[in-house]
């Protein structure tokens, strides 16, 4: 998979106009940041980015085994030769999808790195035809600036409860529903 520079640009439009496997680019000012699809090279430095984040119960612990099965849902933000972002994009049904795992190294966050992974997430979703991306998160403020709205938590399938049977936070979730419809 070939490294796409960061760029502005238009976000994508439209319903179904980008070709299914195609990875976009996000709109964001770094120089010197490149966001494109993960690779199974990048699995030991995405169990490092996410460590951290993990243990505060931000994100959901995944295992080494669910990484590689799942590669091709993530992206990654790399720097130089550090991986410095990560977020994946979980489909569940022809409508609807998840973004899950959105990550920024603590020493790059609030430079536009969360901004431009989740808006390339949103463009793949876009690509893909989908109706709707949900999210569950303890940051819903960052969801919101991004043009998420709340969501009820009912409009989760089962799928992404199954999910929930994972974390340490299960019997005290304080995770919000937000959800983009596309
Ligand atoms: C949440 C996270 C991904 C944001 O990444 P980031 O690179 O720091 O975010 P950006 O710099 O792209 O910020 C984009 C916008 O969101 C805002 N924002 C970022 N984090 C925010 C937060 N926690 N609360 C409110 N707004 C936030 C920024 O101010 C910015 O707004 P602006 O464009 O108006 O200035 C990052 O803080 C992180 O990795 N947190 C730990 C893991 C986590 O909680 N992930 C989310 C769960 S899915």
């Amino acid at each position: 998979m070939t490294a796409l520079p960061i760029l502005h640009g238009e976000k994508g439009e439209g319903k179904g106009t980008l070709p299914s496997t195609e990875r976009t680019s996000s709109l964001s000012p770094l120089p010197g940041v490149a966001i494109r699809g993960a690779m199974l090279a990048d699995v030991p430095s995405l169990e490092a980015l996410m460590a951290p984040y993990v243990a505060t119960g931000d994100l959901l612990p995944r295992s080494n085994y669910d990484l590689c099965r799942h590669i091709k849902e993530y992206v990654v933000a790399e720097a130089g030769v550090d991986l410095v972002g990560c977020g994946s994009l979980k489909i569940y049904s022809r409508d609807l999808a998840e973004v899950a795992g959105v990550a920024v190294r603590g020493d790059w966050q609030g430079s536009g790195i969360g901004r431009a992974l989740l808006e390339t997430l949103i463009a793949d979703a876009r690509g893909f035809g989908l109706a709707e991306v949900l999210a569950l998160t303890r940051k819903p403020a960052f969801f919101l600036k991004l043009g998420f709205g709340p969501a009820e938590r009912e409009h989760f399938p089962l799928k992404v409860w199954a999910d929930c049977a994972r974390c340490p936070r299960q019997s005290c979730c304080d995770e919000v529903a937000v959800v983009l419809r596309l």
